[in-house]
């Protein structure tokens, strides 16, 4: 009778390698260090000036100053990069965003300031338009409102290139106009500039989980009800993630992206896999916002769930992820 009951239970128990912490460390498939992380910044004009962004608790605009004391608690942490984003003010709007290009424009100024003081740490700058156009899209307008691309992607050229100037390690087109890759690293081969790297947003996604990001650039209110789906993706699609990203990596990207993040897991999937590349994705300012509002009611645990969600970027497939919680986490993983 007794060896009958236990022949009906089965040989292989996945719960014996989940016993012990032992075990579980063993045959653990993913990793995740602050080796993986890059927190995003906004940066504004100023002195000793922080400003809250309501949709997104916990995360601040700072002025230079602020962003470079900021920056030494990234290094510190052992985060190896920062991606800055500008808050750029109303008079410097235009249609034709040429502050863009300001050799002492506020982007153009950080980055200079951040190599000075903390030359190790790696420095990210966004190339696209829309914090300097006066209609928040992400390029130069026709008459009939319609993002013209190659007009753009000489706009990003001179953008990308007085960034890679001011000292940028890194240079990331975030704004899906068609060439822009190729142009950008032409113009940097010709400028001498070989060991800029590109990290393209590549399959980046005509999302609505960008609004707090909007907000906090102050761009939502240039752009009102319009949307950017006439450049940026659908979020339908995977298919066509892949030939961006293959079109990119042709025209000289050195790493791609898929933004946003934990809703498009299966694309960062996709991308490792297929192509093999240095992957990256952005855990978004709608992630990170939808993070926040639990973790101030109660409903999630923050620390936990911070490590949870970065950790299935890794397993996806990511090489690294761009999260408004890199710092938390550095702290969390150092504990
Ligand atoms: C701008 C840009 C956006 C984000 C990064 N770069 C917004 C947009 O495309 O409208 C979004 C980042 C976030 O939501 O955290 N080209």
């Amino acid at each position: 009778m007794s060896l009958l009951i236990s022949r009906q239970y089965p040989a292989t128990r996945l719960r014996r390698m989940r016993k012990d912490d032992f075990s579980r460390r063993l045959m653990r498939e993913s990793s995740l260090s602050p080796d993986d992380l890059i927190l995003p910044v906004f940066v504004l004009e100023g002195e000793q000036r922080r400003e809250a962004v309501a949709s997104m608790p916990g995360v601040e605009r700072l002025s230079l100053d602020l962003l470079i004391e900021e920056a030494r608690e990234v290094a510190a942490l052992g985060i190896p990069a920062l991606a800055l984003f500008p808050v750029i003010d109303a008079q410097h709007k235009s249609e034709l965003a040429e502050e863009a290009y300001n050799a002492g424009g506020l982007v153009q100024r950080s980055v200079r300031a951040l190599k000075e003081s903390l030359p190790e740490l790696g420095v990210i700058t966004d190339v696209a338009l829309d914090p300097y156009t006066v209609h928040g899209q992400d390029g130069i307008l026709d008459a009939q409102g319609y993002v013209q691309n190659d007009r753009t992607v000489e706009t990003l050229l001179k953008q990308a290139l007085s960034h890679a100037e001011a000292g940028a390690d890194v240079v990331a087109p975030s704004d899906m106009m068609d060439g822009r890759i190729g142009a950008i690293r032409r113009i940097l081969e010709q400028e001498q500039l070989h060991n800029t790297r590109i990290m393209a947003y590549s399959a980046k996604y005509a999302s609505r989980y960008y609004g707090p990001f909007r907000d906090a650039v102050g761009s939502a209110g240039n752009l009102g009800k319009a949307d950017k789906t006439t450049y940026q993706m659908d979020p339908a699609n995977s298919d066509e993630a892949v030939h961006e990203v293959a079109l990119d990596l042709a025209e000289g990207a050195d790493m791609v992206m898929v933004k946003p993040g934990m809703p498009y897991l299966d694309v960062v999937r996709r991308i490792k896999q297929e192509l093999a590349v240095p992957t990256f994705a952005y855990q978004v300012s709608g992630e990170y916002a939808m993070h926040m509002a639990a973790f101030e009611k109660g409903w999630l645990d923050a620390d936990s769930v911070i490590l949870e969600s970065l950790m299935c970027f890794k397993r996806a497939g990511a090489d690294g992820i761009l999260t408004y919680f890199a710092k938390r986490a550095a702290q969390l993983l150092d504990q």
